[in-house]
């Protein structure tokens, strides 16, 4: 399918799809076309129009016109994405899916919540909270990535270690395939035993497959009580003991890390929050009945003053936030560590088996140091998912190239420990190189499996090399 010759975005394509869409939904102008070339990786390439369906019928019709004129169509949400999986590689038509927001349904019967696929996990948990539930699955960029961005990313985020990842959650998807058929899977039951799981396969596909364009989510009981643990240790290696302790027996909704020079970061960028300048800090988040909380609070709490932790706790909302502000800001924080520096993503999102977290930490300390560049490492460390900030030089070329070699590095070292090179933010163009490396043989059935959805490789194509 590489290589292959796509049809044009013409005047008559335009002109039907206002027709279809009416023409505040079509934007062929220069300004909205560079707004939509890249999301939030280093990737960009301009659409030749951007459309704005507000229904699955009008997604259908925009497919359809696709496929009869051999058109690109690459689907966004939020556009919060690292690795381009939204940036339209070859032009053509982008589908922004952000306005199709609503919630259709509220099922707390059948504990299941049915949405419109642009709709933020924010917005969804702000009204599922008026009914008492909640939809745990929370990436870092809740407040404005979408749901159906979520699924064809197979998010994760910070509740997984307690309560899974968007897979666990779907039961039920429309997606919209060429040349224009809605495909309506699952429903809103927890068991199915009915052949290939076409929806399964659709997760994580970030859009080669199909657009999803409704979900059928689970949800959960809002729990009774929540409290947070933040603790400063002398190292990330003994962090890493109090992490494992406390997992041999409780199960919290979070637990996360921040290295030496990330907690640095954070104290640059916001002196107020004053942390204490320790080799590791980590922050756990508890939810359950007021007993459970309770216990897994004073376990929490001793394993980590047995380690030699410096320990804050509080169960009172505002004051969680002011705890939590730490891992909140990292993001924002590595950035400006170094004015001169940014920071690049790539090997940001590994995952490694727990028990290999602390010796994985220090070998990406050892990287860092050995080629002279500063790593900053923070993320997920009840599940392993680690995101390290490689910060160069942008006006060094050089730099570039240690960054290249680190990256390569460090997505060795985390296969070699038992590990993968992405646990919840993708391929897309960042990691497309190393799909025949890591999936071998089974890179050529996902690519048999791409045709049987897209003959024509139209859907994203130039994504995961798989077409
Ligand atoms: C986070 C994003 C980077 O965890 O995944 O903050
Ligand atoms: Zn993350």
């Amino acid at each position: 399918m590489s290589g292959k010759k796509y049809g044009k975005v013409d005047d008559e394509v335009l002109r039907r799809l206002i027709d279809e869409l009416g023409k505040e939904n079509v934007k062929a102008d220069l300004v909205e076309r560079y707004a939509y070339s890249t999301d939030a990786s280093l990737f960009s390439s301009l659409p030749d129009v951007v459309v704005t369906p507000k229904n699955t019928d009008q997604v259908v019709e925009v497919l359809r016109i696709a496929s009869e004129k051999n058109i690109p169509i690459t689907p966004r949400g939020g556009g919060t994405g690292l690795c381009g999986g939204a940036v339209p590689l070859h032009g053509g038509i982008l589908v922004d899916l952000s306005g199709m927001n609503r919630i259709l349904e509220v099922d707390l019967d059948n504990l299941c919540v049915t949405v419109e696929a642009g709709i933020t996990p924010e917005m969804l948990n702000k009204h599922l909270a008026k009914h008492g539930f909640f939809f745990p699955p929370s990436p870092g960029s809740k407040k404005m990535c979408t749901v159906g961005g979520m699924i064809a990313t197979n998010a994760g985020g910070m509740h997984a270690v307690k309560y899974g990842v968007t897979r666990n959650f779907v039961l039920g998807l429309k997606a919209v395939i060429p040349p224009g058929e809605v495909l309506s899977l699952g429903g809103k039951v927890l068991k199915r035993c009915l052949g290939y799981d076409l929806i399964q396969l659709i997760i994580g596909s970030e859009g080669t497959l199909g657009i999803v364009t409704e979900a059928t989510l689970r949800i959960l009981p809002l729990p009774e009580k929540s409290a947070v643990v933040v603790a400063y240790f002398r190292d990330c290696s003994t962090a890493a003991k109090v992490v494992n302790a406390v997992l041999r027996r409780v199960i919290p909704s979070a637990i996360e890390v921040l290295d030496e020079k990330s907690i640095e970061a954070v104290n640059r960028y916001v002196p107020s929050l004053n942390l204490p300048q320790a080799g590791a800090a980590l922050y756990f988040e508890i939810d359950g009945s007021e007993q459970e909380v309770e216990g897994q609070l004073k376990v929490i709490v001793d394993a980590c003053k047995m380690h030699g932790g410096e320990t804050e706790w509080t169960s009172n909302p505002n004051e969680k936030e002011r705890l939590l502000a730490g891992r909140e800001i990292v993001g924002g924080a590595i950035m400006n560590i170094d004015k001169r520096r940014v920071r690049v993503y790539e090997a940001e999102d590994v995952c490694v088996p727990l028990a290999q977290l602390p010796h994985f930490i220090e070998e990406v300390h050892r990287i860092s140091e050995r080629y002279g560049i500063p790593v900053c490492i923070y993320g997920h460390a009840g599940d392993g998912n680690c995101h390290s900030g490689i910060m160069i030089d942008p006006t060094s070329r050089e730099e570039w190239e240690k960054m290249r070699m680190m990256s390569r590095e460090i997505y060795e070292l985390a296969v070699k420990l038992g590990g993968n090179i992405s646990g919840e933010h993708g391929i897309g163009l960042l990691r497309a190189e190393y799909m025949e490396s890591i999936h071998g043989p089974s890179l050529r059935i996902m690519k048999e499996i791409k045709k049987a959805f897209d003959p024509q490789g139209i859907l994203n194509p130039g994504k995961m090399s798989i077409s």
